[in-house]
């Protein structure tokens, strides 16, 4: 590897999130100094970084032996099980979600690393706070295997932050869209299933119910959040458990609406199942004028914006534009 001030590692490099942060890292540092991992094994093409390794970042030695091998500077921990699979694996989602990020933390105190990224989820409030604009600093209440993770993990984070002065930063994401790689196991994951459906089959039937609003985000938007955040001057951040971020709320009922402004035969119905409990666990929207006043948060896309994008990419992709 050549010689430059940041190396990156990202886990969950081959997720939602992963593969388009591994490229716009790739595009801003070099493919030289980026090393995606993840479980599968390598193949041509299978990630933009100049390196990939086969890596379970709940094997701490092999985390640490690639840590030391690259010289890794920054380590952006993606590596997670969404809300709807964690429930089906509590012993795992709370090994997996928890686990690694405090190796990682560990790493950074032996100052074998000198930044962190990790990402917490929505999930965090849980049951008994209010539903609208929903601010930093509430009590959490998390009543799922995700949540709780997510929570212990900002706590974890805050506590490396305090005690050892570790530089690790994080969001809250809510629901994430995008139209490269899918997600998996989420709540939210119906405002993405919805798009190939509409697109392939002209009609969808969402798990969660026409009036549940939850917050929600277009990939793009996220990835511009995450590295504003990770470039933002260390002494101006004031919250170092999780950034509250906020994107756009909608219901199953109102995205419809949308999608069909661009596919007028589109319909809708709703059988929700486990996961509209777990829905309305969560706020409807997000108060996220902390991160905007800290460290510049703002977002491009709306709700039109992101369907308009979200249908023209994905008809390309399968081959319907
Ligand atoms: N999108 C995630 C999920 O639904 C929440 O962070 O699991």
């Amino acid at each position: 590897m050549e010689s430059h001030t940041e190396r990156i590692l990202i886990t969950g490099a081959l997720g939602q999130i992963g593969t388009e942060l591994t490229n716009r890292l790739v595009e801003i540092h070099g493919a030289d100094n980026v090393v995606a991992s993840g479980l599968d094994r390598w193949q041509k093409g299978i990630t933009a970084a100049g390196h990939y390794e086969r890596m379970d970042v709940t094997n701490t030695q092999l985390v640490r032996q690639i840590v030391k091998d690259y010289e890794i500077t920054t380590v952006y921990h993606l590596a997670s099980l969404l809300s709807g699979t964690s429930e089906k694996q509590p012993v795992f989602a709370w090994k997996l979600n928890l686990e690694p990020l405090l190796h990682f933390c560990e790493m950074a105190k032996e100052g074998l690393i000198q930044k962190i990224f990790w990402p917490s989820s929505i999930a965090v409030f849980g049951k008994g706070i209010p539903k609208e604009h929903v601010g930093q600093d509430v009590v959490l209440n998390p009543t799922t295997v995700y949540g709780i993770s997510k929570m212990a993990g900002e706590k974890w984070c805050e506590y490396y932050f305090d005690k050892h002065g570790v530089d690790v930063r994080s969001i809250r994401y809510p629901g994430l869209i995008s139209w490269k790689t899918p997600a998996g196991g989420g709540t939210t994951d119906y405002a993405v299933e919805i798009f190939y459906e509409a697109i392939e089959e002209g009609k969808y039937t969402s798990f969660i119910s026409e009036n549940t609003g939850m917050p929600m985000l277009y990939m793009d938007d996220a990835i511009d959040a995450t590295l504003q955040l990770m470039d933002a001057p260390k002494e101006n951040l004031t919250v170092h458990s999780s950034y509250n971020l906020g994107g756009m709320s909608f219901t199953p009922k109102q995205l419809a609406e949308e999608i069909r402004k661009e596919i007028p035969e589109f319909e809708i119905d709703y059988k929700p199942d486990f996961r509209q409990a777990i829905a309305d666990s969560w706020p409807a929207s997000i108060d996220d004028s902390v991160a905007k006043k800290d460290w510049g948060l703002n977002y491009k896309f709306g709700i039109s914006e992101m369907t308009g994008d979200m249908i023209k990419n994905l008809k390309a992709k399968l081959g319907k534009a």
